[in-house]
């Protein structure tokens, strides 16, 4: 299949609520090898400008195009989106597209060409007047991009611009192994330069993505891809040998055999995942990683079902959330959160901190991660537990990159080109 047909679908059904994890990779295997990394150029650089995209799609359609058409307004956002990006000359962008949509729909030719070339005439006009719609500035849906702005008058320009941004691919060196200098050597030697992370002790930074296979010690699990803000969860919860740990939360197992790593390799750890299709991408993280981990499927908000009585020295609940603060990895995000989904994952959040926390042991510690920019899903969940949790505190933290919050720690998407995530290091008395 073309590159931009591939993408086209690919947008259309993302559009029409798929993700990109799934419905990507099937289209990708139907376009020639060396056209993959084009296709998937093209649909995550359009979800990364979809709200200026639409608002132009707006200026340039007199009516949208029906349903059963939507093929023809796929095209034309890839179309609109290499326009703006400029990689492909406009000519080819356009003759291109013109011929694609002729194929889908014979009617669609003379509409698709009147609107490339006419976007191609009034470019700059027609980007000032979509940019004068918030939304369509920001790069963000509008309540997100509210929400943001409430949490974070004087940083939500930053945040919205890091998460249009494309991220890079950091590694994880297990060092528990190997040493990172080691590893950034071997990286070297096979033409994958690269630069040590400037604050997180077990991170590489690859200056090109590169294929895992292609990755030095990656089949063996010395190496994993993990971004560095999600390498600090480990750090944190800093579990020692011999230590009883459970990660609630722990499909695909990033930071279940960080954890494990950081454990020199001598933990009794738990690793539970309640998806049944999530669990097998976390066995086989495992496995890589040769971490040895009692692995359930359960619901970790229901311990009667799984608990063995037990108490954890060390627990981390890398909760479920919006992943409003992970936007730059997986544009989609945008297209597929509500505003009510913010309350929903807000009381999931709470009720797993409910349930997991008589588990801990007392003088015990459990580690709250979110991949949320969002205060409802991050202090202010953690504010609300410590006023109902007696035997709870929260230590100060403070770490080499991003904010405090009111409690806890906030890494916003960008600081250091990380991901953004939330931290509390939660102390049972
Ligand atoms: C943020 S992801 C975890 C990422 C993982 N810790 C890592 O670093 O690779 C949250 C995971 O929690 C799982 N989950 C959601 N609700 C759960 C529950 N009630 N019990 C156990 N797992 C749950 C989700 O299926 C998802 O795999």
């Amino acid at each position: 299949m073309q590159p931009r047909l591939a993408a086209a679908k690919a947008l259309g059904r993302i559009r029409d609520g798929g993700s990109l994890d799934r419905e990507l990779p099937p289209l990708l295997a139907e376009v020639p090898p060396e056209q993959q990394a084009t296709a998937q150029a093209l649909v995550y650089g359009a979800l990364r400008q979809f709200e200026l995209l639409e608002a132009v799609m707006g200026e340039l359609l007199r009516k949208p195009l029906k349903r059963k058409d939507r093929i023809i307004d796929n095209l034309l956002f890839i179309a609109l989106f290499e326009l703006l990006d400029q990689v492909s000359p406009d000519y080819a962008v356009v003759d291109s597209a013109v011929r694609l949509a002729r194929r889908q729909r014979s009617w669609s030719g003379a509409l698709v060409n009147g609107c490339l070339r006419r976007f191609l005439r009034e470019k700059e006009a027609l980007l000032e007047r979509a940019r004068r719609q918030p939304s369509a500035a920001a790069l963000l849906p509008g309540w997100l991009l509210d929400a943001i702005r409430r949490d974070w008058p004087d940083d939500w320009q930053a945040i919205a611009a890091a998460s249009a941004r494309p991220a890079p691919m950091t590694l994880r060196v297990d060092l528990s192994r190997g040493s990172r200098d080691d590893c950034l050597a071997r990286l070297r030697q096979q033409g994958l330069p690269a630069d040590a992370h400037a604050c997180v002790k077990s991170a590489i930074v690859l200056t090109t993505p590169a294929p895992v296979s292609a990755l030095p010690g990656f089949a063996e699990g010395l190496t994993s891809v993990q971004d560095a803000a999600a390498q600090m969860a480990a750090t944190l919860l800093a579990p020692r040998p011999g230590e009883r740990v459970l990660d609630a939360c722990a499909a695909p197992g990033g930071k279940t055999t960080h954890l494990w790593e950081a454990g020199e390799r001598r933990l009794r750890l738990t690793a539970l995942e309640i998806s049944e299709r999530r669990i097998a991408a976390l066995r086989e993280t495992l496995d890589r990683c040769a971490c040895d981990c009692r692995l359930i499927q359960a619901d970790a908000a229901r311990p009667d079902a799984w608990w063995d009585g037990k108490h954890y020295d060390r627990i981390l609940l890398d909760a479920p959330c919006s992943a409003t603060g992970v936007i730059r990895r997986h544009p989609d995000i945008k297209r597929h959160r509500r505003p009510e989904d913010i309350e929903r994952t807000a009381a999931t959040q709470a009720a797993l901190l409910k349930a997991l926390w008589p588990l801990l042991k007392p003088g015990g510690r459990l580690l709250y991660a979110t991949c949320s920019v969002l205060a409802a899903e991050n202090e202010a969940r953690i504010e609300s537990f410590l006023a109902e949790t007696p035997d709870a505190s929260a230590p100060p933290l403070a770490l080499d990159a991003g904010v405090a919050r009111s409690v806890g720690w906030q890494i916003r998407p960008g600081d250091l080109d990380m991901d953004g995530f939330y931290f509390a290091l939660l102390q049972k008395q």
